[in-house]
Order: C-alpha cells, then structure tokens, then sequence
C-alpha cells in the first residue's frame, strides 16, 4: 500500500486549477449529494474541539470553515484555509464574501508547510485530501504544526464493514463514475481517476488508526459515516 493511495501529484496534474469551478457540483454528483452530511458533521466535530487557533488544510472551495463559522462560537477564534490550488482559494475567497475578514487564506502544500510554525496550532483539520496526499508526510506536518494537545480531525474515504458491501460499492463507482465524471468535467478523466484510484486503495479505518498513531498522535477515534464510505478520524498530539 502506498503512502499516496491516488497517485496523484499536483505538480504533475493541475486537476483542481481546471476542475476549481465545478467542483462543488462534481461533489454532489459523484457522492450523489451525500458529501454535504458528511461535511455538516465534520464541521461539528471541528466546532466542538477546544481551539483558538484552526488551520484547516487543502480547505478547496471553503466548505468545511464555512460550516464551521456558521456554528458560532467565534469570537476569539482564528480560521487559517490552505490550499495547494490558488484557483480552489480564489473560490473559496468569494464563496466566504465578507467572512473571509475571519479567515486567513493561504496557499499551502499540507506535505511540507513552512509557513506554518511549529506548535502554532490548536486544531488542524483535513477532509478529502488524504487520499490525494502522501499521508505519511502529511501527518508529520500535522505533528509538527499542531501544539501539545491539539487536535487532528480528518474526514476520508474509508471502507465499509461488510466486505461484500465495500466490493459491489466499489464496482458501482468503478462503473457508474466514469460516466458521470466525463459527463460533468467535460471529458477531463484526471478528476474521477484520482478519485477511484484513492478510494480503492486507502487504508481500511482501523489501519489509518494505526497509522495516525504510528506518527505519533493519541487518543485516535474513529466514526464510519454512510456505512463507512467515509470516516471522521479524531486525534490528540501528546501533551
Ligand atoms: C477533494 S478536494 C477537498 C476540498 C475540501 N477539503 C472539501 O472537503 O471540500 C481536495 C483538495 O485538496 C487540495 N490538495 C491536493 N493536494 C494537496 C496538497 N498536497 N496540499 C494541499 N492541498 C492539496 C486540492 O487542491 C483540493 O482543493
């Protein structure tokens, strides 16, 4: 298994810079609308941890802070979005209008981000990217840039219990995405690839569990949402 289940390098393959427009709705298509739960209860996960500061990383088009705002809550609360796309932060940039006063925006590679200090953070959270990312390098930022006692919340792609199940799930993407993906990206195959190849090739939920673990983080738990299609891991930095 490899560290970057997708293959994929955003130096190599700029998908989200042509995709960054559609994306939202390539979101709803190919989770069939499912994602906007997903993120709901991701952002209540966030919301509730104990933080000052949140950085949330590959933030895309901004949805996960914006749930997160909207919980309330804010007052002496600073949001830092990253991402690696400057035209995914340029949406987000505008989908925030006059909330972007309340988050910093920033474009950042979650696999090295020397913009970010050691131990600056209180809370860091990552959704969708791990997938897409060398997680091994991504979760040793994460150890470095979260203070002791900080809080890792990561929502991915995970795998259903019933093996059968994650099998004919698997199929149906397999089949159903390449369809609908060519449909709304207008023929652009890289968007779906990733996706498909990602989904097919992360971790189980447990062994990412390990794997949190295993860089150095505690307290790891995990939540299947959707029978498992995705999970919310949550996590503390020793300390
Ligand atoms: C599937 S989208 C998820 C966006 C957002 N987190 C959400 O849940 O809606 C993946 C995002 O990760 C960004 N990305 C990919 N590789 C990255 C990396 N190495 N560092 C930071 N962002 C990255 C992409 O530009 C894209 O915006």
């Amino acid at each position: 298994m490899t560290a970057n289940a997708a293959g994929f390098a955003s130096q190599a393959d700029d998908v989200f810079g042509r995709i960054a427009g559609r994306y939202d709705l390539l979101c709803d298509v190919f989770s069939l609308g499912i994602h906007r739960l997903w993120k709901r209860r991701v952002a209540r996960v966030i919301a509730n941890e104990p933080w000052s500061v949140l950085l949330d990383g590959a933030s895309g088009t901004g949805d996960i802070v914006m749930r997160v705002i909207s919980h309330g809550q804010m007052a002496e609360r600073t949001v830092i979005a990253a991402d690696i796309s400057g035209p995914m932060l340029a949406i987000a940039e505008r989908r925030l209008g006059p909330k972007a006063a309340r988050v910093r925006l920033l474009r950042l590679d979650a696999e090295a981000m020397p913009e970010i200090a050691d131990a600056s953070v209180d809370a860091y959270s990552l959704s969708l990217v791990m997938k897409i990312c060398d997680r091994k390098r991504a979760l040793a930022e994460a150890i470095r840039v979260l203070r002791p006692g900080g809080r890792l919340v990561i929502l991915e792609a995970s795998n259903i219990r019933w093996r059968t199940l994650h099998r004919a799930y698997l199929a149906y993407m397999r089949l159903c995405m390449p369809v609908l993906g060519w449909l709304a990206t207008g023929g652009d195959a890289s968007a779906y690839r990733y996706l498909l190849h990602g989904i097919r090739d992360f971790p189980t939920a447990e062994a990412f569990a390990d794997e949190i673990a295993s860089s150095g983080f505690e307290d790891v738990a995990l939540e299947r949402l959707s029978f498992g299609i995705v999970a919310i891991h949550v996590a503390r930095k020793p300390g």
